[in-house]
């Protein structure tokens, strides 16, 4: 167990970086890595850092602290053993190259997809191990036990049928279905993936993919309708089967072939519990649980990999 604080730095002060937290009021939303890691217990943030003169402004008014305008600079002026890097996708790699010149570097959260694709996420993993890093990827469900235990008991090694519908891209939204999914079971290696079919479906404007590893068989599709964010499943096993609202916040436990739900059952009322916990909480229950993820590291460093090596194989066909 790490025992110290988590002397953190925020590079990338952004939406999911800063800016969520800003626009909403709600005291009871932690929707970003700022916010979450300076009301967390055992963080302590030491600086930010961004590009921009505006966000760097923004984040001195609001939490007070010495912000930078490049990682370089901030990592020799301030002492840290967590980076957090919410930067987009397309500078991951180059940000990470110079990360062996600071040895204090014990962890690194990295948001999501994690680089350009598979083979970039593939290098950034090995330039950290190399340097004693353990970078964890910030798709915040795979490290929430309401997903993980309770979820995932329903669907384990089953046999499951999957509709998945994503809107705003496969690399954006669809990632956290991925992601989720390799959560109910996982394949041993890539040559188990296989996105079986590409279908134009209706009226040309539907995308259907089809995907397949193990006894998934997943449907992604991504509909035609002018929908801001959308990120929704639905899951079929021999006898059991769930819906989740748009953004995989809540979650309906159906019997199948009734359609009935089962109100009076503990089951569902669970799935009410996630529904709130999630709601309200967000980034900042990644951050209050992480800690006592670390040792799962290469569980989670296998479903990262193989969630972008899905995205990866999924944007050939579309
Ligand atoms: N986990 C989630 O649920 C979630 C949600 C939103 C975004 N994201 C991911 O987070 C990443 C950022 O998304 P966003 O919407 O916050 O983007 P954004 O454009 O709002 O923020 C990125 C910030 O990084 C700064 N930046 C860019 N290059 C930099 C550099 N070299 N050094 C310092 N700062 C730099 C930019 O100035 C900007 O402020 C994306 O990879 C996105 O996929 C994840």
């Amino acid at each position: 167990m790490y025992k110290k604080k988590f002397k953190t730095i925020i590079v990338g002060l952004g939406n999911i970086g800063m800016l969520y937290d800003l626009k909403n009021k709600n005291k009871n939303y932690y929707y970003t890595h700022s916010k979450s890691i300076k009301f967390s217990r055992n963080y302590d943030l030491k600086a930010g850092v961004d590009i921009s003169n505006q966000k760097r402004n923004l984040f001195k008014k609001k939490f007070k602290l010495p912000v930078f305008k490049d990682l370089n600079t901030a990592l020799n002026k301030v002492d840290i053993n967590l980076l957090v890097i919410a930067t987009d996708e397309n500078n991951h790699f180059k940000l990470l190259e110079n990360i062996k010149n600071f040895k204090k570097i014990k962890y690194i959260i990295l948001e999501k997809p994690g680089g350009k694709n598979y083979k970039e996420l593939n290098s950034i993993y090995k330039i950290c191990e190399k340097n004693n890093i353990k970078l964890f990827l910030n798709y915040f469900r795979m490290y929430d036990d309401y997903y993980s235990k309770k979820i995932k008991d329903i669907f384990f090694r089953k046999s499951i049928e999957v509709i998945a519908n994503y809107k705003r891209g496969i690399r954006n939204n669809c990632s956290h279905i991925i992601n989720l999914l390799l959560m109910f079971n996982n394949p041993k290696s890539l040559k188990d993936i296989k996105i079986a079919t590409f279908i134009k479906h209706f009226n040309n404007k539907n995308k259907i993919i089809n995907v397949c590893w193990n006894n998934t068989k997943v449907i992604f599709i991504d509909p035609d309708i002018k929908k801001l964010s959308l990120v929704k499943i639905q899951v079929f096993s021999d006898k059991k089967y769930i819906s989740s609202n748009n953004d995989l916040s809540e979650f309906d436990l159906y019997e199948k072939n009734k359609s009935t739900l089962i109100s009076n059952n503990s089951e569902f009322n669970f799935y009410k519990t996630i529904k709130n916990f999630n709601k309200e909480k967000y980034q900042k229950l990644f951050y209050d649980n992480f800690e006592k993820k670390i040792k799962y590291y290469k569980y989670y460093k296998k479903i990262s990999l193989l969630t972008s090596y899905i995205i990866d194989k999924m944007l050939i066909k579309n």
